[in-house]
Parts: C-alpha cells; sequence; structure tokens
C-alpha cells in the first residue's frame, strides 16, 4: 500500500465508522457485529500506525464513540470513563500479558471476569446515598440518568456497612434475556420496532425521558471497577469484596490467576459455560489485581494498560441458502426469510435464518444456492451475516427481490426512509385480512375465549369472515357443519364473542389494529378522548396532544378513519354493542379545556397527581413539548424541557402558580 492508497483508504474507513458509531451509540440500531466493527477499527490503527501522517486528532482512533443525546443534562466526568483494549485471539492475549511482566519484571496475579454485554454506568454515592448516575458518554461528559437508574432494583440507593463519604463505582446495566424477550414480544404486537439484541435494548431504555417504562422494563446491573480504588484497598479484587458487603451486586464468576494457563481457562470454561447465563457476556475481562502494579502499568490516551477484554466469537454455522420466503404481516410488511439446509449452532438445529431486507441482501450480494454463514449473536433469530463466494456456483445470478405481493400479487411499495416494502392492498391480500383479525382476537385485544388462529384461518377461507365485524354476525348453524366444531366448541366460541362486548373501549381501540396504535397508546387516546366518535372527528393537531401521539401515529390515525371500508367495520362494530366509550371519568370543571400541560422537575407531589388533576378540569397532558403546549409546569431540576420551552415561548409556571390556575 502506497501512501496514496493509504490516504484513501483512512478516508473511507473513518467515513464508515463514525456511521457505525452513530447507528451504535446514538441511535441503537448497529447494522454489523462487533466483530466486523473491530477489523474496520483494527484496519484503520494499522494503516494509521504505518503512515503516522495520516493520523489525525478527530479520528475514530482517537477517542472513544459517543452516546450522548440532547435529553439529558451531560455532566462531566471526575475520572474519565476509559474502554478496554480487545482482541479475539489468544497469542494477543499472551502478548498482553508479555507487555505486562517486561514493565512489572514479575508475573502479576489476573482477576478474571465476565464481560457484561450491556451499556456502562458510573454512580457517585455521597455520604452512602446515590446522588447520581451517569452513561460513559463520549468518555469526558456523560448524560445524568439518575431518575431511570433508580429505578433499577439490583443497585442500592443507600449503601450498608461503612463505605467512604464519596464513593464512585462503575458497572454493567444490562437487560437479561426473560425481560428482553418478553420486551420484544410487546413490542411486536404493538408493532414497534423490535430492538436487536439486549445491549441495545438496555441503552436505549437508558435513555427513555419517563422513568416509569423504565421501571417496568427489568433492566439489571452489575458493578466491576472502583476508579479511585486504590486510595481505600491494596487489590482491584479487596475492592469487589467490599462493593458487594456495601450492598452492590458484584458478579460471583470472577477468579484470582496466578498464571496464564488459569487465565485461559477461564475463558474456555466461559465460551461454553456463558451459553447457560440468563443475560448476554461477550468475552472475559483481565485486570492486573494489585492497585500498586496498575499504577506502574499507566494508562494509554484510551485505555488502561493493566486490563484488556478476551471477546468471544459469536457463534457462526456454515450452510446453504435453498430458498427465500417473503412472509406477509398484518400491516403488510414483508420480510424476507432465508430457508436453510438444517445446521447446529448453539444447540439448536437452525433452518431459518432472517435476511433483513432487500437492501441487506443486495449489500451482501446473496444468491441463491449461495454457502453462506450465519450468526446467532444476542439477537432474537439468527441472521445471515456473509457469503463465502468462493463457493459460488459458476453461472449463478443475483437474487432478484420480489416487486408483487407473494399472498396477493399488488405491486409492492417502500415508501422513503423505510428499510421494507410493503403490500398496499389491505383490504385484499389474505394474510394481512387474517392477521388483523388474528390480532382483535388476542387476549389484550377483545379477548375471545374459544376462538384461535386455527379456527380465524378456517372461517376465513370458509368465506364466513371477510373482516372483525362478521365474527358478531356467525351463527350456530353457520359453524356447526365445519370440521372439530362440534356444539360444545361452537358454543364457547359464541359465548367469547358475545362476552367481548363487554371489552372496555380502550382495548377495542388497540383491536382494531391501527397502524401504530399499541396497546399502551390505545389506553392513552382512549383516556383523553373518552369515545371513538370523539376520537373520529380529532384533526391530526389535536391528536397530537395527546400524550405519546406524535405525527406518525397522528397520521395514521386519521389515515385509518378516512377509508370509507374501516368506518364500514367501525359502524357495523357499534351496531354489535362494543364499547365504543371510556368509562366516565371524573370531571371537576372545565377550566383547563383545551389547555395542554407538559410537567417536569420535581414537584411536591408525584407527576401523575398533577396529571389526574389537570384532566379533572378539561386539560390535556403529553409528554413532549412542542410549539402546541401551553404550559409548562416545572418542578426542581427541570433539566433540558425548561430549555426548550424557553426557545418554543412555552409558558412556564410553578406549582404556586398552577395552584392559581385552579383557584386551589
Ligand atoms: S472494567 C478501566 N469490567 O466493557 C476499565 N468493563 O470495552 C473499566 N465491561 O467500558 C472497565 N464487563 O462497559 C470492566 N467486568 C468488566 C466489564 C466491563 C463489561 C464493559 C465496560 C467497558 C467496556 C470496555
Amino acid at each position: 500500500m502506497n501512501l496514496k492508497e493509504a490516504t484513501q483508504r483512512t478516508a473511507q474507513l473513518r467515513e464508515t465508522i463514525a456511521g457505525h458509531n452513530h447507528r451504535y451509540y446514538v441511535l441503537n440500531q448497529p447494522v454489523i457485529s462487533d466483530f466486523e466493527y473491530d477489523l474496520l477499527l483494527q484496519e484503520l490503527i494499522g494503516i494509521e500506525r504505518k503512515f503516522p501522517q495520516l493520523q489525525q486528532p478527530d479520528s475514530p482512533t482517537q477517542r472513544v464513540g459517543s452516546d450522548l443525546t440532547e435529553s439529558f443534562v451531560p455532566v462531566k466526568h471526575k475520572y474519565p470513563m476509559m474502554s478496554l483494549s480487545n482482541t479475539y485471539s489468544e497469542g494477543e492475549l499472551m502478548d498482553f500479558d508479555r507487555r505486562v511482566q517486561k514493565t512489572l519484571d514479575v508475573a502479576p496475579q489476573y482477576v478474571c471476569e465476565l464481560k457484561f454485554d450491556g451499556t456502562a454506568i458510573s454512580l457517585i454515592y455521597t455520604n452512602g446515598l446515590l446522588t447520581q448516575a451517569i452513561t460513559r458518554g463520549d468518555g469526558e461528559r456523560g448524560d445524568d440518568v439518575s431518575a431511570n437508574v433508580r429505578t433499577i432494583r439490583t443497585i442500592p440507593l443507600r449503601l450498608q456497612g461503612n463505605p467512604p463519604d464519596e464513593l464512585e463505582i462503575r458497572g454493567e446495566i444490562f437487560m437479561p434475556f426473560a425481560a428482553f424477550d418478553a420486551l420484544n414480544k410487546q413490542r411486536f404486537e404493538e408493532e414497534e420496532p423490535l430492538f436487536a439484541n439486549p445491549r441495545n435494548a438496555a441503552a436505549g431504555t437508558l435513555k427513555l425521558l419517563d422513568a416509569a417504562i423504565v421501571a417496568n422494563r427489568n433492566l439489571d446491573c452489575f458493578l466491576y471497577y472502583m476508579p479511585a480504588g486504590d486510595g481505600l484497598f491494596r487489590t482491584h479484587y479487596e475492592s469487589l469484596q467490599a462493593a458487594r458487603e456495601w450492598g452492590f451486586q458484584v458478579s460471583g464468576h470472577i477468579r484470582l490467576c496466578n498464571s496464564m494457563q488459569e487465565v485461559l481457562g477461564f475463558i474456555h470454561h466461559w465460551d461454553t459455560a456463558r451459553k447457560a447465563l440468563p443475560y448476554a457476556t461477550d468475552g472475559v475481562v483481565i485486570k492486573v489485581n494489585d492497585y500498586a502494579q496498575q499504577r506502574r502499568l499507566g494508562m494509554t490516551a484510551k485505555s488502561p494498560r493493566w486490563a484488556t477484554a478476551f471477546k468471544f466469537k459469536a457463534e457462526q454455522a456454515v450452510t446453504r441458502l435453498l430458498s427465500v420466503d417473503f412472509q406477509v404481516g398484518r400491516t403488510g410488511a414483508i420480510t424476507p426469510v432465508a430457508n436453510l439446509d438444517p445446521v447446529l449452532l448453539a444447540g439448536t438445529t437452525v433452518k431459518r435464518a432472517s435476511l433483513h431486507n432487500a437492501d441487506q441482501i443486495a449489500l451482501l450480494d446473496i444468491r441463491l444456492g449461495d454457502t453462506v454463514i450465519i450468526e446467532k449473536g444476542g439477537e432474537i433469530i439468527p441472521k445471515v451475516v456473509d457469503v463465502d463466494c468462493s463457493q459460488r456456483a459458476a453461472g449463478s445470478l443475483p437474487f432478484e427481490y420480489i416487486t408483487q405481493c407473494p399472498a396477493c400479487g399488488a405491486t409492492l411499495k417502500r415508501d422513503e426512509g423505510e428499510a421494507k416494502h410493503y403490500c398496499p392492498n389491505d383490504t385484499g391480500c389474505p394474510p394481512q385480512i387474517i392477521g388483523r383479525i388474528e390480532h382483535f382476537i388476542t387476549r389484550k385485544a377483545m379477548n375471545i375465549e374459544g376462538l384461535g388462529s386455527e379456527t380465524v384461518e378456517l372461517l376465513y377461507h370458509k368465506g364466513l369472515i371477510r373482516h372483525v365485524a362478521d365474527l358478531y354476525h356467525l351463527r350456530k348453524e353457520q359453524l356447526l357443519p365445519l370440521e372439530r366444531m362440534g356444539e360444545k366448541s361452537v358454543d364457547n366460541l359464541l359465548k367469547g364473542i358475545e362476552q367481548s362486548k363487554k371489552t372496555p373501549f380502550s382495548r377495542v381501540l388497540f383491536a382494531l389494529g391501527i397502524r401504530y396504535v399499541g396497546e399502551t397508546t390505545a389506553r392513552k387516546i382512549a383516556d383523553a378522548v373518552g369515545s371513538l366518535d370523539r376520537l373520529i372527528r380529532l384533526s391530526e393537531d389535536d391528536l397530537m396532544l395527546i400524550d405519546e401521539v406524535g405525527d406518525r401515529i397522528a397520521e395514521s390515525i386519521r389515515e385509518y378513519f378516512a377509508k370509507a371500508e374501516n368506518m364500514a367495520i367501525v359502524e357495523d362494530l357499534r351496531v354489535s354493542g362494543l364499547q365504543f366509550e371510556a368509562e366516565a371519568k371524573v370531571q371537576l370543571s372545565s377550566v383547563l379545556a383545551g389547555k395542554s400541560f407538559v410537567i417536569t422537575g420535581t414537584l411536591s407531589r408525584p407527576r401523575d397527581e398533577f396529571k389526574v388533576l389537570i384532566e379533572q378540569h378539561g386539560g390535556l397532558v403529553s409528554s413532549a413539548i412542542s410549539a402546541k403546549t401551553d404550559y409548562l409546569l416545572a418542578g426542581d431540576k427541570g433539566g433540558s424541557k425548561l430549555q426548550k420551552a424557553e426557545k418554543l415561548g412555552v409558558q412556564i409556571i410553578d406549582e404556586g402558580h398552577f395552584n392559581l390556575l385552579l383557584n386551589l
């Protein structure tokens, strides 16, 4: 490689890496694996080393990626949050040990720990009380996410024993697999985008603006490092024992090692054993135990020389791509799925893998019959990550993505900025119709007992139901002749349908299956507007005043009710006697009618109480400030919302002023 080629390649790599940094840290939506990312970074480090004249202060090799967002208050770290050097090879790990021994002149004792795959956090305790929790950010400054971190049950708010007056301790916040699965299941039902893995779910959750939602997501935390530990203890290991006594959750999977043999033993053990853990790990961290030795080894600009991470490779398998199926969801979204020659991967036989979307297939140039590499990271289903082109049959052709819906033949569409194609034939495409009916009957929606997916398909194929309203017109004599429909199951089915008429309005609204209106949003809308008729009349702007409703949801609701077919179904359901009104709410006055509020900061009582009060007087409460907000009710420590309100010219009021508004 000459200088010209190196210049070109570094520019390319820097741009690519910066793009991946943004996707990883800011959007929480990485498109490549950590391994692939590290390869890019290693390549850049290699070139910069060879051509030092190409080094630049703003190269991605010079800093830790940033996860700063604008919604939290940035705080400077007292001790910078470093990252760790890392390697995937045992040879490089031995090099690390050699470098350490060269500086120290002795073989040190190492502490081996698991590398938890979550998001780093620094906790600050003053006089034994949790006072601040800060994300890594860019390593120098992080976001103050204290309100969210306080909801994590394993993080003590008050310490036990005799901790120092000022204590800073660091660890990893993560989402256990069970919580991750439950969250994605809920998001699937609510048509929210799924989190790719528990790490993104944890990072995304920590950046939510509503701590009440964070509290329901079951985050967890292991602590593993005290930046000022050397002032208190002789060794890192002792600091962890003390941390445990003060009430922190410190992992039990730690080993003191007196040789590299023992270190490798720990690594080999956990490369397999980690698969049985209820949370994600992506490697082992090896730290020099003795603080005096740590001090002698010191730091580089980015990471300590006394520690390194050995990363496990995501488990991969090689197999053949036999064919591609295209699934049509209830909203018409098309998902390509690879059918594979069955292969064993991480303990299960894999026959299918995700291909994501048309772009991904084109990017990897995946072709039918190809030998493909599949990977199971922390992800839900395995994905195709690469193609072994050397195995490609001569004459193979690039994969042609479908242009027509595989179920109904309609021409597929793709909206700008959306990764997925979709079938626009929502009223005539069978999987969409069946999908909507299946959604309508689910437990969280109408909860129709005695009716399951198979029966829905049967009823649809026999021509007895074309849409959800038809369920309420089914008669016994139509059902009895069907296969597997005895007198008793028919009676149960009809009873279940009849009973569902009592389902509360918020769930009816969710059951309609309006795009982006999930269970929680439906509840908020039902609470705010009170009836379907009022909802039908609201403009997009009015809709956006409702908590959790943004332009995407507002537009989708308008589109839904603008369609004659949907209105016909709604009217049909009304005639059948479904609940179109919310249960009456206490209305004390209408002095706040038409006024919208946002609440921030610490008030004398929980925010929810103020919300109820505002609503009882006819006002609306939403979570985000816009130019349409009338008042920002601000308590202590209002944060970024105050700045935003000032910028938008929204009136900021305190509790006293608020009481005046209500004549309290
Ligand atoms: S020690 C100065 N120990 O890995 C050293 N880090 O790639 C501080 N991590 O930023 C880190 N498990 O977010 C340490 N047992 C462990 C860890 C761990 C996970 C994360 C941490 C760190 C990143 C480095």
